[in-house]
């Protein structure tokens, strides 16, 4: 088992039955619902609600109940991984093209636990990627502007193919910024979430319960 397996194994333990459960996504993720559709062929019950269709897809076909995010109004628990996490449990999230719904998922679940391997751990955020703001495709360049301004850098992000622009499940462009280390991750969260035109940012802060960090096969808590 390697340790993005070890650490979704982990945290499916926490699953208790008829809890609402929220399914992240990412490779870390998928091994978290592959364990849930596990435990509940073995009497374990719940309802699940995911965040991206891939992660539907995915609880779906391993047999998990999935209801649509327009259904729920809060969640007991959401599970998910991460690109980058701070000793003060700020996450950078979206790598992926969903991150709209994660960010809701984690803001409405009582508890959102994090699964991350030791080489997610970084002293500042955006030390290894770039942070995803997601923007209203007509805003892009007036948002480019507006990083530009508090000193950052960015550029929208191509397909996969390269060949065209990579589009979020939500129907936006993306922008990859990079900032001086200089501004601190709350500052930018500020900064970003208060930019018209953008519709959501990488920065989670505030929102992780507990981050499980598996290193070489053991689980520690932050
Ligand atoms: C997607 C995410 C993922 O949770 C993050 O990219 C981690 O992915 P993985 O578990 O594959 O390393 O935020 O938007």
């Amino acid at each position: 088992m390697n340790d993005k397996q070890k650490v979704a194994v982990h945290a499916a333990q926490l699953i208790q039955n008829d809890m609402i459960v929220g399914l992240g996504t990412g490779s870390t993720a998928n091994y978290f619902i592959e364990e849930l559709a596990r435990k509940q062929q073995q009497s374990l019950h719940v309802q699940c609600v995911a965040s991206s269709i891939i992660s539907t897809i995915k609880a779906q076909e391993l047999g998990l109940p999935v209801v649509s995010i327009e259904h729920i109004s809060r969640l007991d628990i959401y599970v998910d991984g991460a690109d980058e996490v701070t000793n003060d449990k700020i996450l950078l999230k979206g790598r992926g093209y969903d991150l709209v719904k994660e960010k809701l998922l984690a803001k409405a679940s009582d508890k959102f636990l994090v699964l991350v391997d030791k080489t997610k751990l970084v002293s500042y955020i955006g030390q290894n990627y770039p942070i995803p703001v997601e923007v209203m495709p007509f805003a892009w360049k007036l948002v480019l502007a507006s990083i530009e301004k508090v000193g950052g850098q960015a550029q929208l992000r191509a397909n996969s193919a390269g060949d065209g622009l990579a589009i979020s499940s939500h129907g936006s462009l993306v922008l990859d910024a990079r900032f001086p280390d200089t501004i601190g991750a709350s500052e930018l969260n500020h900064v970003l979430s208060s930019i018209p035109g953008v519709v959501e940012h990488g920065i989670f802060e505030s929102l992780a319960t507990t981050v499980f960090v598996a290193d070489n096969g053991h689980i520690t808590e932050m």
